[in-house]
């Protein structure tokens, strides 16, 4: 019997994040998504989502969120982006989040989805990819940090270049750092959801990537969801 206790996503408007509440609902899990007072909720809503509203720059909103639920829950963040003052939601929001869930105490499981590139990954990002997006890699290597220190039953995810195409089915997680490549958000979801219901991949971080989009200097060992 899996475990359906329900699941709180922050990012879950749009890309990966909405990709997983379709999945999860689908399911039958209840799913609930803090979302900025100016983003839309109604695709959401239709599909069952309780929607609280809330800025991951403001540890008070999402305090708040988190008192709206009832019981245990799981996490997952897909936050990604700058708010107007120029803050970023990729390490600042998130920090806010893990902290907010770990002060609450009632949700051990935390799926944080960051970046390739992030972490033990950093020595293997291209020029040309540190030039393009690599302080906002290095924000989600400070909310990777700070979750690994928590006492939080973790996972951290880190896609590869993101395409919004349907689901191949072909992506995978794997520890190999020097990995690169490509994924569709919908295969994120997909890995996320199982990764959810694997206690294997507790505490551990794993890039994702489309099984036919990737390349890597090294032999690459797919990790064995169950
Ligand atoms: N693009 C790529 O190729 C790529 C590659 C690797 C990893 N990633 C990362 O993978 C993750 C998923 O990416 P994605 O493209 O599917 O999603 P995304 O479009 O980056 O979604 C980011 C989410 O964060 C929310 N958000 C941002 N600031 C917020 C705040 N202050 N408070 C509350 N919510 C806030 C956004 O809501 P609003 O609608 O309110 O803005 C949105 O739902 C992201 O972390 C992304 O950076 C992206």
């Amino acid at each position: 019997m899996p475990d359906m206790r329900p699941l709180l996503i922050f990012g879950a408007n749009r890309g990966v994040g909405l990709e997983l509440a379709k999945l999860e609902r689908a399911a039958g899990r209840p799913v609930a998504a803090m979302l900025r007072p100016q983003s839309d909720g109604s695709h959401l809503q239709e599909i069952g989502v309780e929607i609280l509203r809330g800025d991951a720059l403001s540890p008070s909103d999402i305090e708040q969120a988190l008192s709206r639920l009832s019981g245990p829950f799981y996490t997952v963040s897909t936050l990604s982006g700058r708010g107007e003052d120029g803050r970023l939601a990729d390490d600042e929001g998130n920090i806010n989040v893990i902290e907010a869930v770990e002060a609450d105490g009632r949700a051990r499981r935390f799926m944080l989805v960051t970046s390739m590139g992030c972490g033990d990954m950093a020595p293997y990002r291209s020029e040309r990819a540190i030039a393009a997006f690599g302080a906002v890699v290095d924000a989600k290597t400070l909310a990777e940090d700070r979750l690994r220190e928590t006492a939080l039953d973790w996972t951290i995810l880190r896609p590869g270049g993101l395409l919004s195409e349907p689901a191949t089915g072909n992506g995978l997680l794997s520890r190999n750092p020097r990995i690169h490549g490509f994924i569709h958000r919908a295969d994120v979801a997909l890995l996320a959801f199982r990764a959810l219901r694997d206690p294997a991949t507790s505490r551990q971080a794993f890039a994702a990537v489309d099984a036919n989009r990737m390349n890597c200097e090294t032999p690459v060992d797919p990790f064995p969801l169950a």
